[in-house]
């Protein structure tokens, strides 16, 4: 397994650009699912995750091309052979569930695995089931694959989520595309992300209205055409790279950057004492000498703070002046990284969903462990503003992720190479 060596390195300066966002290329390619007639996705980012999600869909005999350097993604489900999700794949990657919706609005009938838990937490579906019963399939649970049935077809409904669950959202709306009659999704998501999905629907011929807010309306069609549509800017990956300039202090424009996708982040950021301005390109993001002042923080649905940016931001709190706290309500175990930063020096007390950072003057490198996609990168972000080497084992999450990233963070300065592992 290979690793990642970081060692600091003082103030970074220059360009990073941001790709396509992960997490929306992850609902937009089992899209291509809910037509006969081929998706094409640009600005798709270049990650294993995009290349699980190629291999679920030609599993189930699905085309998919990958063109200019992974860039482009054209796909065609003209001829599906199958309609089953495997356990192989759906466990490497939960977003697997998302071709659930649209092979049950599409067939009539879609086998899907439970992805099982994962480092973050138990991750279960019943939020999906829920929604895809209220529009009058039948799903049953067995040898932990989800058989959904929707023999006559599915039916428009007015249906509630108890949470707003991201990917729950993007099943039932897909799934309502092509329902008969409408439907009306209360407590919907409101990421970008599903933004996204949305728009690119509505270029296949859907009839929908309200993303964005909580409450979307879908009428079903017939059928939908195909379309092209770019992938929009990833904005985990936006807020990820702001925070490098934040923890090493100098100047970093992020091409592509737009303020709207990291609005309540770019508060915290700014409470913290870090320059961010939007630019004709995107976010230009400065930290003067001194340290950043310690804020307090909340993960919550957007337009909430992230919690794929809580890691990240953990790390920046590991050195500021005072005292964050720092409370994840998304997911029940995602401070895996504050035992790997406290190896750095850091000050950090976990209880529960809560953890306490008492800032320090600067974190020593030392090796640590990534466990997860984020947490891997927030390591590599304190390895950077650290004192000496760090050496981050298990990058194969971060590839699940982040494009490049030794190539980005090169770029602006940074002191950092990919060790292959044995
Ligand atoms: C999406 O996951 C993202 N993944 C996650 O990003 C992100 O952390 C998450 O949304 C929250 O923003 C993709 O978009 C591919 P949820 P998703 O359903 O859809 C519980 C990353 O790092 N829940 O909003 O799985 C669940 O256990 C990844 O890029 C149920 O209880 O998130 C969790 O505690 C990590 N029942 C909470 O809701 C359900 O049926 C949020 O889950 C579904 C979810």
């Amino acid at each position: 397994m290979d690793s990642i060596l970081v060692t600091g390195n003082g103030p970074l300066n220059g360009q990073i650009p941001i790709a396509g966002a992960k997490n929306a290329c992850l609902t937009l390619m089992p899209a291509t699912l809910l037509s006969e007639e081929p998706l094409t996705l640009t600005n798709a980012p270049r990650l294993s995750d995009i290349k699980t999600m190629t291999a679920l869909l030609q599993s189930l005999g699905a085309e998919v091309s990958s063109l200019q350097d992974g860039q482009v993604l054209a796909m065609s489900s003209h001829d599906l052979t199958s309609q089953t999700a495997d356990y192989e794949i759906v466990r490497k990657m939960r977003a697997s569930n998302l071709v659930l919706g649209p092979l049950l609005a599409r067939f009539g009938q879609a086998v899907v695995s439970l992805p099982g838990g994962c480092a973050i937490g138990a991750r279960p579906m019943d939020l999906h089931v829920e929604g895809l019963e209220a529009l009058g399939a039948e799903i049953e649970l067995k040898d932990g694959y989800l058989h959904a049935n929707a023999p006559g077809g599915l039916k428009g409904a007015v249906h509630e989520m108890r949470f707003a669950s991201v990917g729950a959202t993007e099943n039932i709306v897909m799934a309502a595309t092509l329902a008969k009659g409408t439907t009306v999704l209360k407590n919907a998501a409101r990421e970008p992300e599903i933004v996204d999905l949305v728009e690119c629907l509505r270029k296949m011929g859907a009839q929908i209205s309200g993303e964005g807010t909580s409450t979307i309306e879908i009428q079903g069609v017939d059928r939908l055409h195909g379309a092209t549509h770019q992938v929009v800017t990833d904005r985990i990956e936006l807020g990820t790279y702001m925070l490098a300039p934040a923890m090493c202090g100098g100047e970093v424009e992020l091409l592509g950057g737009r303020m709207a996708l990291v609005e309540s982040f770019a508060a915290k950021l700014d409470a913290a004492g870090v320059q961010v301005e939007e630019t004709p390109k995107g976010l230009k993001v400065a930290r003067k000498n001194g340290r950043v002042n310690a804020v307090d923080v909340v993960t919550e649905p957007f337009p909430g703070f992230p919690t794929d940016l809580q890691a990240q931001m953990m790390a920046l709190m590991c050195t500021a002046e005072g005292t964050s706290v720092l409370e994840e309500r998304i997911f029940e175990n995602r401070f895996m990284h504050a035992p790997e930063l406290v190896r750095m020096g850091a000050n950090i007390e976990v209880h529960g969903g809560t953890a306490t950072v008492t800032g320090v003057e600067r974190l020593k490198g030392a090796p640590v462990m990534a466990t997860d996609l984020r947490a891997s990168v927030s390591l590599i972000l304190a390895g950077m503003a650290a004192e000496g080497e760090t050496t981050v084992s298990r990058v194969y999450h971060l590839d699940r992720g982040y494009e490049h990233v030794v190539r980005k963070l090169e770029g602006v300065g940074a002191k950092i190479e990919r060790i292959k592992g044995q």
